[in-house]
């Protein structure tokens, strides 16, 4: 295959494909004896970095490079993650019905003893708070989500027992199924409050209305 560069005396009077090729009137004749030579940029071979070098300049701009985008990527995840705090692990706040923490103090000052009041628990379940007859919210938290088929159960006052009105199963005031067709109880949580935010935790441990394992865990 030919070559594309071409170093030709500019004036010649053969011309590609034999036309002929005059020479400007500006120019002299001696300007057109010089041959303009056209040639491709290179650099020579010693001057390009061996794979060593490139291989570790690669690195070195990839180590530089995955730092900041590192530092970012782990500020944007730790945004989306529940906070948490020592002595909660595995917990997280629970949110009342605008989304905001809550305060055990204030919890308390709002809701008497006796009361059956939902917030945001865990994994988002609807999950009962309790106020015990000392005014202290209660060491432990009720999910709301029905065991038969998933209904949010309300808390009926006057009853003193939680009443599905989906198909009307029936929980005590502990959340333990005293009807069917729901075929458990409701799930529990531990409830504890840290500087005045009320967590809830996983109950893992045996289920004290049953007896039992916890079916949920
Ligand atoms: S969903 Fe509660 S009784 Fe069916």
């Amino acid at each position: 295959m030919q070559s594309a560069l071409i170093a030709s005396p500019v004036g010649q009077r053969a011309g590609v494909f034999g036309t002929q090729v005059r020479r400007p009137a500006h120019l002299s004749a001696g300007a057109l004896r010089a041959p303009v030579v056209t040639r491709a940029a290179s650099i020579a071979a010693e001057d390009v970095p061996d794979m060593q070098k490139r291989t570790t300049m690669n690195l070195l701009l990839l180590g530089a490079a995955s730092l900041p985008i590192g530092y970012m990527a782990f500020g944007f995840v730790a945004l989306l993650v529940p906070p948490k705090i020592a002595g909660t692990a595995g917990g997280q706040i629970a949110k009342d019905a605008a989304g905001n923490d809550v305060k055990g103090s204030k919890w308390i000052s709002t809701h008497k003893a006796g009361d059956h009041s939902l917030v945001q628990g865990l994994k988002g379940d609807a999950t009962y708070l309790v106020v015990t007859e000392k005014n202290e919210i209660e060491k432990f938290g009720i999910n709301a989500v029905c065991t038969h088929l998933g209904c949010v159960v309300p808390w009926n006052v006057n009853e003193n027992k939680f009443m599905c009105p989906c198909h009307g199963s029936q929980y005590n005031f502990q959340g333990k199924v005293v009807r069917g067709p729901a075929p458990l109880s409701l799930a529990l949580a531990h409830t504890d409050v840290v500087d005045d935010v009320v967590f809830l935790t996983e109950w893992k441990e045996t289920d004290f209305r049953t007896g039992l394992n916890p079916w949920w865990a």
